[in-house]
C-alpha cells in the first residue's frame, strides 16, 4: 500500500509483478493480482471512504502458470481494456499472489486473489489450508452464495461478504474492515496467513494470521531526522502522515529489495494498514488452537526490527539458476555458519565451540534421555548425517523422526527428551504440527532454521541459526551443508565436558576450520560431474549406495537427482544390499557407490565388489588417491573427493551429486529452480 506518493499504474503494476518473482520459488502453478481501477480522487467520493458504492471494483487478473505468463496476460488486458498506465495514485492498495495448489487443480479460476463473487466486493490471498471449509461453504450456499472455484479460500471473502451485508442489514452502517475479518476470523479453521482488500474500504488493507508466515515491511519516504530511531514503533507509524510504502509479505525476500524495517506478525494478530498508518490488534488468549474462541482483541505496539538479508543475496550474480549459485556459494555460507562460534588458540587454551543460542540449555540436553531429530526432507537427511557424531560425542541415545510420521503416530515424546527441529525455512507445516507436539509433551525443543523470526525459531526454547543465507533454489543445497555443519557444532558442545574425548573434539574443530577450503576443492569436480550427466542423461533410474555418515549423503544425493532432474533415483543404506536391492542390479542400472576413507571403508570395498561380480554398473566415489584400490575394472567410473574428518566427509561428498543432479537436470531441459509440482516451504499440510 503506498500512501502520500505519487506512484503510476505501471509502477505500482511492476511492484506487484517484482514481488511475485521474488516468491515464485515459494508457489509456481498459477499466480494473481488485484489493483485499483480508479484514482483516489474518484475513490474517495465517499467521505468516509466506507460503503463507496460508488467505487468501481478493483481489477483482478488471475492466470494459469509463472508469473511470466501472468505479466504478459495483465499488460493485455490493460492495453485492450485501455487502462491508462500513466494514471497516478497517491493511495493505492495492490494484492499478489504466487500459488502452489492444494485444493483444486492450476487454473485461473483458482488462482488467488479469491473473491467474495461479482463486483469483487471483497479480494483474499491466502497461504495455507482451511481445513472447516466444506462446512462453511454448504452454509454460504445455503444463504444463496454460488461457488466458482475448487479451492477451500474461496468461503473466506464470500464469509467476509456475507459478514458485511449482515451488518447492514442489521442497521450497523459503521461496521469497520477490522471488524469484518476479525469475524470471519472467528469461523475459520486451519492454518493461514491472509491479505483481505475490499471495494467497500478503499485504500486499506487487512493481513492476518494463524500458523502461515507473515511479516510487514515500512519504507518510509521522508525519514524522520528528529527522533535519531532506528527503531520506530507502531504507534510512531500511525501517528504520522508523511509518505510511505508498506508491504504485507509471507517472505522477507519480497520485502528486503524496498525496506528493511519490518515487523514478524504473529500468530492471531490482525494488521490494518489505512491511511500510511497501522495498526494492529491481538486476541490475547489465543494459544493458536484451531477454532478456539477469540477473546476480545487488544492493540499492539511493537518494535519493528532490521532484516538481515541483502538484495544481492536474492539475485542470480553470474550463474544461470539460483541451485547453481547456491551449490558454488558454499565455502562462503559455510564460513559465515561458523563465524564466531569456534575458537581456537588465543587466550583460550582449549579448541572450543560457542553456540550462544543454546548457552542456558546446554547442561539440559546433556542430561536429557535421548535426542530426537525431526524434519522433512533434506534437513531430515542432514540430521541424519550429524547423528553420529552426536551420538559419539554426547552419548546420549538419537532417533531420527521424520515429522509427519511422528505426529501420525502420536510418537512417544517424553519431559527427558530433547527434541531438535531442523528446518531450512522455519515454517514447515509438518515440522511445525511436530513441534506443537512436543511442547505439548513438555521435551525440550531446540530449532535449527536459516530464518530469523521464522515459528520454529520463535516457538522453539533455544536454538541455533544456520546463516547460510536466503536460499531459493527449492532444492535445498547450501542449507544442507551448514546444517550438518551446525549439527556437528551442536555435537561439539553436547560433549564438551568429555575430558576423553578432547582429542577427537580439537580434530573436528580443525576439519571444520578447513572445511570451506576442502568444500572449494570439491567443486572443481563440476565438469567432471557435467561430463558424467551427460553419460547419464537418458537412463530411467539412479541407485546411490552409503552406510555410517554417508548413508544420509546417499539419501540427499538420491533426493537431490530426482527432485530436480525427474529421473528415479533412490538412496540405499549399503548394509541393506543384500536383503532386496541386489535383485535390481545388472549391467544396465547405473549405481553410485560411497566408499570414501572412515571405519566402513573395508565394507565398502566388498560391496563393490559383489556389485562387480554382477556385473553392475560402478561409479565408486572414493577419497583423493583410492581410485585404484576402489575400482574393481575398467568400467568403474570413479570421483575423487578430498578427504576430512570423518564425520564431515559427508559435507564434501554431497558436492559432487549435487552438481550432478544440477547438470543432469539442465541437460534434460527441466527446470531446475522450480521443479515440477514442488514448493521451497511448503506450509500446507
Ligand atoms: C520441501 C522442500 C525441500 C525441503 C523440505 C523441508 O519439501 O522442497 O527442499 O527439504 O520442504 O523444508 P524445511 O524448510 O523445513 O527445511
Amino acid at each position: 500500500l503506498n500512501y502520500n506518493v505519487t506512484r503510476d499504474r505501471r509502477f505500482i503494476l511492476e511492484i506487484l509483478f517484482n514481488g511475485l518473482r521474488r516468491l515464485e520459488y515459494r508457489g509456481y502453478d498459477s499466480a494473481g493480482i488485484s489493483i485499483d481501477s480508479s484514482s483516489p480522487s474518484f475513490l474517495s467520493a465517499d467521505p468516509n471512504g466506507q460503503f463507496a458504492d460508488s467505487a468501481p471494483p478493483p481489477l483482478v487478473f488471475r492466470q494459469e502458470g509463472n508469473i511470466e505468463s501472468l505479466v504478459k496476460s495483465v499488460y493485455k488486458d490493460v492495453a485492450s481494456t485501455e487502462l491508462n498506465l500513466e494514471e497516478p495514485f497517491s493511495v493505492h492498495a495492490g494484492l499478489a499472489h504466487t500459488r502452489w495448489a492444494t485444493h483444486g487443480e492450476p487454473s485461473p479460476k483458482n488462482s488467488h486473489p479469491q473473491t467474495s463473487g461479482a463486483g469483487n466486493e471483497f479480494l483474499v490471498v491466502h497461504n495455507g489450508i482451511i481445513t472447516n471449509y466444506e462446512v462453511l461453504k454448504e452454509t454460504l450456499i445455503r444463504h444463496g452464495f454460488n461457488f466458482e472455484s475448487d479451492t477451500d479460500t474461496e468461503v473466506i471473502p464470500k464469509l467476509a461478504k456475507y459478514v458485511f451485508d449482515k451488518a447492514n442489514e442489521e442497521g450497523d452502517q459503521t461496521v469497520t474492515f477490522s471488524q469484518v475479518v476479525l469475524e470471519v476470523m472467528r469461523h475459520l479453521e486451519g492454518a493461514y496467513a491472509l491479505i483481505f482488500k475490499s471495494r467497500h474500504y478503499p485504500n486499506e488493507l487487512i493481513a492476518c494470521k494463524r500458523g502461515s508466515p507473515l511479516l510487514l515491511g515500512v519504507k518510509e519516504l521522508s525519514e524522520d531526522t528528529s527522533s535519531g530511531a532506528s527503531f520506530l514503533d507502531l504507534k510512531f507509524i500511525s501517528e504520522n502522515g508523511r509518505p510511505k510504502e508498506l508491504f504485507l509479505s509471507s517472505d522477507a525476500s519480497a520485502v528486503v529489495e524496498h525496506t528493511k524495517k519490518v515487523l514478524v506478525i504473529e500468530d492471531g494478530e490482525v494488521v490494518h494498514l489505512k491511511d500510511g498508518g497501522v495498526s494492529i490488534l491481538k486476541f490475547e488468549n489465543d494459544k493458536g488452537k484451531h477454532g478456539s474462541a477469540l477473546s476480545r482483541p487488544s492493540s499492539v505496539q511493537r518494535a519493528l526490527s532490521f532484516l538481515e538479508m541483502e538484495v544481492e543475496q536474492i539475485n542470480k550474480g553470474k550463474y544461470d539458476h539460483y541451485m547453481q549459485k547456491e551449490i558454488h556459494e558454499q565455502p562462503e555460507s559455510l564460513t559465515t555458519t561458523m563465524r564466531g562460534r569456534l575458537i581456537r588458540g588465543g587466550s583460550c587454551k582449549a579448541k572450543t565451540v560457542l553456540l550462544g543460542g543454546l548457552k542456558d540449555h546446554i547442561k539440559t540436553i546433556r542430561r536429557s534421555r535421548r535426542i530426537v531429530f525431526i524434519g522433512c526432507g533434506t534437513s531430515y537427511n542432514a540430521a541424519l548425517a550429524a547423528r553420529p557424531i552426536i551420538e559419539e560425542l554426547s552419548g546420549v541415545p538419537v532417533t531420527m523422526e521424520i515429522a509427519s510420521d511422528l505426529v501420525d503416530r502420536q510418537g512417544p515424546i517424553y519431559r527427558e527428551d530433547t527434541a531438535v527441529f531442523v528446518s531450512q525455512s522455519g515454517e514447515t507445516a509438518d515440522t511445525l504440527l511436530a513441534l506443537e507436539y512436543a511442547l505439548e509433551n513438555g521435551a525440550l525443543c531446540v530449532g535449527i532454521t536459516n530464518t530469523v523470526g521464522s515459528a520454529i525459531a520463535r516457538n522453539t526454547h533455544c536454538g541455533i541459526h544456520i546463516n547460510a543465507g536466503c536460499e531459493i533454489g527449492v532444492a535445498s543445497t547450501k542449507a544442507y551443508t551448514s546444517q550438518i555443519v551446525v549439527m556437528a557444532m551442536l555435537a561439539l558442545a553436547i560433549g564438551d565436558d568429555a575430558i576423553s574425548s578432547q582429542a577427537r573434539r580439537e580434530a573436528i574443530i580443525d576439519g571444520l576450520f578447513d572445511l570451506p577450503n576442502k568444500v572449494r576443492e570439491a567443486l572443481k569436480l563440476d565438469q567432471e560431474m557435467k561430463d558424467l550427466a551427460k553419460l547419464l542423461i537418458a537412463e530411467q533410474s539412479l541407485l546411490v549406495f552409503g552406510r555410517g555418515y554417508n548413508f544420509a549423503t546417499a539419501l540427499e544425493g538420491a533426493l537431490k537427482v530426482k527432485e530436480v532432474s525427474l529421473m528415479h533415483s533412490e538412496g540405499i543404506l549399503a548394509g541393506e544390499m543384500k536383503h532386496g536391492p541386489l535383485a535390481l542390479v545388472d549391467e544396465n542400472l547405473p549405481i553410485i557407490v560411497i566408499a570414501t576413507r572412515d571405519a566402513c571403508f573395508s565394507k565398502q570395498q566388498s560391496v563393490i565388489q559383489q556389485l562387480h561380480a554382477r556385473k553392475g554398473r560402478l561409479i565408486v566415489m572414493c577419497s583423493k588417491g583410492d581410485a585404484a584400490s576402489v575400482c574393481p575394472g575398467e568400467s568403474c567410473r570413479v570421483i575423487e573427493v578430498p578427504q576430512v574428518e570423518d564425520c564431515l566427509q559427508p559435507v564434501v561428498n554431497i558436492i559432487p551429486l549435487q552438481l550432478l543432479a544440477y547438470h543432469l537436470t539442465v541437460l534434460r531441459g527441466h527446470n531446475v529452480d522450480q521443479p515440477r509440482n514442488l514448493a521451497k516451504s511448503v506450509t500446507t499440510q
